[in-house]
């Protein structure tokens, strides 16, 4: 069950991840969710607030989603990290190691259509492999389960053709649902 997932996350420590963050986060939305997004790991915003994508990145996807018709709430949001590393660097191989086991849950739980990787660190680390710039809006089949590729929100911010990519992956992802 996505509540108890989201219990065990709230109070883990298994990494030291734990010892700076405010709050842990554990994804957000809809349990019978068609696709699952998965970023890098909470930025100051959301480890204030404890919830996924709610800074200036979520306020992308959100727009993203919007422009595709796709409702915020009707879809499940998560990182491969639920804690924030410290100033914002990328979570290294132990703690994304020592977090997947929450990740791993919230994909068998759900069971969505597809699972939209943002950008490179949740690409190297489900897939084995970046290359964004190459991948972006296909789609990958890793052991029994779809993974459309597409950048990080949080790259599109000051770039305005990617901005348009990332918007027009949204859109065809939207279409696979
Ligand atoms: N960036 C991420 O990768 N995840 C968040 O939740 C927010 C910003
Ligand atoms: Fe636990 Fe993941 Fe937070 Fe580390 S990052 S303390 S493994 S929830």
């Amino acid at each position: 069950m996505i509540f108890e997932i989201r219990e065990s996350v709230i109070k883990c420590t298994k990494c030291d991840l734990c010892k700076t963050r405010t709050n842990a986060v554990p994804g957000k939305g809809d349990q019978n969710a068609k696709v699952i997004f998965i970023g890098e790991a909470p930025g100051r915003t959301e480890d204030m607030k404890g919830e996924p994508f709610v800074g200036s990145a979520g306020k992308k996807l959100s727009d993203a989603l919007s422009k595709a018709g796709i409702s915020r709430e009707s879809v499940y949001i998560t990182n491969v990290v639920k804690c924030r590393p410290p100033n914002n660097r990328v979570p290294n191989e132990i703690e994304r190691a020592a977090c997947r086991a929450y990740l791993d849950a919230e994909i068998s739980t759900i069971k969505p259509k597809i699972v939209c990787i943002l950008g490179n660190t949740a690409s190297n680390s489900i897939l084995g492999q970046g290359e964004i710039t190459k991948n972006h809006g296909k789609i990958i089949e890793k052991e029994g389960i779809r993974y459309f590729l597409t950048f990080h929100p949080a790259a599109i911010i000051y770039n305005q053709e990617l901005a348009r990519t990332f918007e027009e992956d949204i859109i065809s992802l939207g279409k696979m649902l």
